[in-house]
């Protein structure tokens, strides 16, 4: 995995949740659970129908039945050999209404007549299996038939529950719930496809967040036509344009001062390379001429001309790691590419196992000083580092230059980052900073097999304002 320093912390996702799908979601999971909940209610209904008219009916036919005969054939109300002749026209309206098969036996137990009542067209199987399964199937009434003069028994009346009459009313109530449960369904799909339009511009607004996180604040949202999230993305806009202007004007103040204080720097460079050099150098010559004459005329003076002489060449020496600390070594005299090959020559000669590969893609030749210098202190800091943290055997440095850009990367082999102390020091800081100053990009990446890899790339149009010196 790569690790950039000062890359931000991405907030975990885990509780994401998408807002779209869980209405989606739930909302059908209520509609499901009304339809499911309505069959269950619907079919004990039924449960509890079947059982209060069979409880009911039994007596009631019989009565209706009796009434009937007496009305039709006087006195004498049911015969023994002919109960089969008995019109149930009497009872067939409010058997139909309960839903209620009859079943007539004469005494000897044989049926004779065998009658359902009520509606008998076709309702899904499932139904009248499941009903089959919940009631009793055993369940009926039995009343027995006898004169009404003598009350001798003539046989029964036995009736039980008419499963095609029940489905089809449950397949009746059913059908409204599934209508219903349809209904809430589709709603929720009409509610869904506008409300997804209406976010679908999330994702495009996302892609702008993360243009903006990588460095382009030239992105802007896009307009969506849900209110909220526009006046969302509008504000949003202004601040990434406020935010542009800010940082432009960082950008302007930082490159300012990189330009002040590299001139300051040349000052001082130059000064201490013209006064005391030539001082030191005058020393130097005047105390090799005094110990040629103390030699023979007072040879115990010669011991203090020679710590003049060493002291001499120390400060020389120190000099020369002031001003190259200054000053990048020849940078204004030879130029860029000059100045990062002594550098790496002098690292290859220090360091003769190391492997250093220095490329160079197109011209590093009119560029304005500030680039110059910035290029070869992140070369110079980015080399040192891989040498002081990475103890790498081998390190890469390219440039390459384009019309408008330059990348600079700088790859070693080493040990590879050490997040904690990433910011321990000024080297990484610099760097940044004095990329940023010329409006370019930065990154500190660990590799993903070993090492680090330094990587800079600097418009080079954004710079061409940049002063630029002798
Ligand atoms: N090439 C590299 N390999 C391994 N670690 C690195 C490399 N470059 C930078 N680092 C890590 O990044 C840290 C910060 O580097 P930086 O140059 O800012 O500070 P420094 O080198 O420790 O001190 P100085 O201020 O002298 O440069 C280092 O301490 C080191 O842990
Ligand atoms: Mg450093």
């Amino acid at each position: 995995m790569n690790h950039n320093i000062g890359e931000s912390v991405r907030p975990s996702e885990g509780n994401e949740v998408n807002l779209v799908r869980v209405l989606m979601v739930r909302v059908t999971v209520f509609a499901l659970l009304v339809c499911l909940c309505a069959s269950v209610v619907i079919f004990y209904q039924a449960k509890v129908r079947i059982q209060t008219n069979i409880m009911q009916s039994g007596n009631t036919l019989v009565q209706l039945l009796k009434n009937e005969v007496t009305r039709t054939k006087g006195s004498f109300q049911f015969s023994l050999d002919r109960l089969e002749d008995i019109s149930l026209t009497s009872i067939s309206d409010i058997a139909s209404a309960m839903g209620v098969c009859t079943e007539v036996k004469n005494i000897f137990n044989q049926t004779v007549i065998d009658q359902c009542f009520g509606d008998e067209s076709a309702s899904p199987r499932i139904i009248s299996l499941g009903l089959s399964k919940l009631i009793d199937i055993n369940m009926r009434s039995e009343s027995s038939l006898h004169t009404s003069n003598s009350g001798v028994v003539v046989g029964q009346l036995i009736t039980y529950p008419n499963i095609n009459h029940e489905s089809n009313k449950i397949w009746q109530q059913l059908s409204v719930v599934f209508i219903m449960t349809l209904s809430i369904l589709l709603l929720n799909l009409l509610i869904y496809l506008p409300v997804r339009k209406a976010l679908n511009p999330t994702d495009e607004i996302l892609k702008t967040i993360s243009l903006l996180e990588n460095g382009d604040l030239t992105a802007r949202m896009p307009k969506p036509e849900l209110r909220e999230l526009r006046r969302i993305t509008v504000g949003f806009d202004h601040l990434t344009s406020r935010l542009e202007c800010t940082l432009a004007e960082q950008r302007v103040l930082a490159q300012r001062l990189l330009t002040v204080r590299e001139e300051e720097r040349r000052y001082l460079a130059r000064e201490l390379h013209d006064e005391f050099g030539q001082l030191l150098t005058a020393i130097s010559a005047d105390s090799t001429f005094l110990s040629s004459r103390l030699k023979s005329t007072d040879p115990q003076a010669l011991p203090a001309i020679v710590s003049i002489k060493t002291n001499t060449s120390d400060i020389m020496a120190n000099l020369q790691n002031l001003l190259s600390q200054l000053r990048p070594q020849g940078l204004t005299e030879f130029g860029l590419k000059s100045s990062l090959d002594y550098l790496v020559e002098s690292w290859q000669r220090r360091l003769p196992d190391l492997c250093i590969i220095f490329e160079v893609d197109g011209k590093l030749d009119g560029l304005d000083d500030n680039t110059n210098v910035t290029i070869y202190r992140i070369v110079q800091e980015s080399l040192t580092n891989a040498l002081k943290h990475g103890k790498p055997t081998k390190i890469i440095i390219s440039i390459k230059k384009s019309s408008d850009e330059i990348d600079i990367t700088i790859n070693d082999n080493g040990c590879g980052l050490n997040i904690d102390e990433t910011n321990a020091g000024n080297g990484v800081l610099g760097m940044r900073e004095r990329v940023a100053a010329l409006g370019g990009v930065f990154e500190i990446i660990q590799n993903k097999t070993d090492g680090v890899c330094v990587i800079a790339k600097i418009k080079l149009n954004a710079n061409t304002t940049g002063q630029t010196y002798g």
